[in-house]
């Protein structure tokens, strides 16, 4: 969480850090705030609680000063209400910093120097602050290697001193930090959104690392005696500016819902080898699949709402077990994982923290690891043993949509891969599923078509403060992952229930014209799901049906229904996936909330 930017070269810094903390937002957007060091080697700081554009008028109103080197942040609280005083940056004596992780014994650190009576926020960064500029003594390296030492936590910080006028320096521990030496200057930041204005060329920032700008050379030293300098790898990004705007769409949302079947086509179509999946261009051998006895998904929120999909597809086939985690609770149990586990970790960002220890936690028991990961060269693409990279380009909405389907798509092809070595498809019978996977891209197109007809039924939910969704097997698993959206952007609480458990307690929430999301595309549970329905619409509940395009609905079982088109069972996904961001996305837009920066939250999670 909290977007962080670094910028020291020959153009407007104030221009650069404000558009590249726009393009951080989603990140954090509790509070906003640059320190500039002018031309005059002073170093202004202007802060402003709410969004950049706040920031931005603030800035203007109080004519920020010409500077050619700065540091700027976005921030979503953790310690510390929201306020200007706890938002970044934070000023200690000699030293301007801003941070994006958790230090975890700032109190002790603020004992230990006596910090007392001295700080102006409640905040763990400003200790950090604080504490190097006690230590600082003209070495900015010796210093922050000092600093690294004393903290517990995880921080990514960009810091400049007052006697090193135009030089940043920067220094990461698990939060994430990129940067790039462009012809336009030196940059780092927590995102590559920040950087690919300038530059398609970058470098991630290495663990317990310095990096030291400025405006015409970036260098990286290693924390060893006498700080040895390191070439970092350079990376390449495969998107361009375009794909990180809005391209005339009103939210990030609704172009990245639109952007799926593109999504698809890129994770789907470079891995197929003569009609099957294949995955040799990323050096993943198939002995990973055949030398595993069981299989643990872990993951959160929406990624891990994909792994309770791929359960529902992998068991039956493989016969052999998939357990899916929440990775928050799995880094805390003692999991029955082994050396004959593969743990899968699933990511957009590839920097949720809790992900991350998950993956870390499964390699310390010996597991091997597959990461499925959207964002290049990100921690958890680079710690796991292998790496399935979706291709959904950046996805900027907090609420996950274009990845959830690719996700989907690279655990589709994993499923079907491992069938096959496995000797549990013949060659046929992968060949058919990897069809029909490509087969899901048009129906999710047809489902795009309908946006207008679900824009006219979301009337009825925004309405309303709650709402449910139910389903059996995979459709349970579906509806999980559509009460999260909903809940997520629109603020209605949402909950999703197997249908068959709701005469278990949960009917009795069911009152008079409560939206009920009904889910009902499987057809061995079909004529099930149809008697729960009933159970509800009988109590009053307004249905909204999920159902293919030829199942026979008796009229008067549902309000309203929406059609998705004949795919086979275990790739109705796909259309409903689409169906159910898009009743989100319209519930949100009719009540007139921010959509893409719901409250509360931020699009990568690197705090536990
Ligand atoms: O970057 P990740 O995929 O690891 O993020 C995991 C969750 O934080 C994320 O999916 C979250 O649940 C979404 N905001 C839901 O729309």
């Amino acid at each position: 969480m909290c977007g962080i930017i670094g910028y020291t070269g020959p153009l407007d810094a104030r221009r650069i850090l404000l558009e590249g903390l726009s393009g951080l937002e989603y990140r954090g957007y509790d509070s906003a705030g640059i320190a500039l060091c002018t031309v005059n080697a002073d170093i202004e700081l202007y802060k402003k609680v709410g969004k950049v554009s706040n920031l931005k008028e603030y800035c203007d109103r109080r004519s920020a000063a010409a500077a050619h080197c700065g540091i700027g942040h976005t921030r979503w609280a953790t310690h510390g209400g929201v306020t200007d005083a706890n938002a970044h940056p934070h000023r200690a004596g000699r030293v301007t910093l801003i941070h994006n992780g958790i230090i975890e014994n700032y109190h002790d650190l603020t004992g230990r120097f006596r910090l007392e009576g001295q700080l102006i926020s409640q905040t763990d960064s400003e200790v950090a602050a604080r504490v190097l500029d006690q230590i600082y003594q003209g070495d900015p390296l010796a210093a922050l290697k000092e600093l690294a030492e004393m903290l517990e936590g995880s921080y990514g910080f960009c810091v400049m001193f007052d006697d090193q006028p135009g030089n940043i320096y920067a220094i990461r521990s698990v939060s994430p930090l990129v940067a790039s030496c462009t012809r336009s200057g030196s940059l780092v930041a927590s995102d590559l959104t920040a950087l690919i204005p300038y530059t398609r060329e970058y470098f991630v920032v290495p663990e317990n690392h310095i990096v030291k700008l400025t405006p015409y050379k970036v260098n990286v030293y290693s924390l060893e005696e006498d700080f040895p300098r390191v070439v970092p790898e350079m990376m390449c990004v495969n998107w361009n500016m375009d794909a990180a705007m809005k391209n005339g769409y009103p939210h990030f949302m609704l172009k990245e819902i639109h952007e799926q079947p593109e999504a698809m086509k890129n994770t789907i179509l470079p891995r197929i080898s003569r009609g099957l999946p294949d995955f040799s261009e990323d050096g993943i051998p198939d002995e990973l699949f055949t030398g595993c006895s069981q299989i643990h998904v872990v993951a959160c929120g929406t990624a891990m709402h994909t792994g309770m999909v791929a359960r529902a597809v992998m068991e039956p086939v493989l016969r052999i077990p998939v357990h899916v985690t929440i990775a928050s609770e799995f880094r805390y149990e003692d999991p029955l994982v082994d050396e004959k586990t593969l743990v899968i970790v699933i990511s957009q960002s590839g920097e949720t923290i809790d992900t991350l220890a998950a993956l870390r936690l499964a390699q310390e028991y010996g597991a091997r690891t597959l990461s499925i990961v959207n964002v290049k060269g990100s921690t958890i693409a680079r710690e796991s043993d292998f790496v399935l990279y979706t291709h959904a380009g950046p996805e900027i909405a907090v609420a996950s949509t274009k990845a959830y389907s690719v996700q989907l798509a690279a655990l589709y092809m994993v499923a079907c891969r491992m069938a096959y070595v496995r000797g549990k498809y013949s060659r046929e019978e992968a060949v058919r599923f990897l069809t029909d996977l490509l087969d899901s891209v048009p129906a999710m197109e047809t489902m795009l078509t309908q946006a207008d007809f679900i824009r006219g039924i979301v009337t009825h939910i925004i309405q309303s403060p709650d709402a449910f969704f139910i389903g059996r097997g995979l459709d349970y698993a579906f509806s999980l992952e559509g009460a999260l959206k909903l809940k997520e952007i629109s603020y209605i609480h949402a909950e999703a229930y197997a249908a068959g458990e709701l005469k278990h307690g949960t009917i009795a929430l069911i009152s008079d014209r409560v939206p009920v999301i009904a889910t009902a595309t499987q057809e061995h549970v079909f004529s099930k799901t149809i008697s729960n329905i009933r159970e509800v619409k009988a109590r009053g509940a307004y249905v909204i049906l999920l159902a293919r395009e030829s199942a026979v609905i008796d009229s008067g079982l549902a309000d309203v229904v929406i059609r998705i088109p004949d795919v086979d069972d275990r790739f109705t996904v796909f259309p409903i996936a689409v169906a159910l961001q898009l009743i989100a996305y319209y519930a949100s837009v009719g009540k007139n909330l921010d959509v893409d920066q719901p409250r509360n939250l931020a699009k990568s999670v690197t705090v536990e």
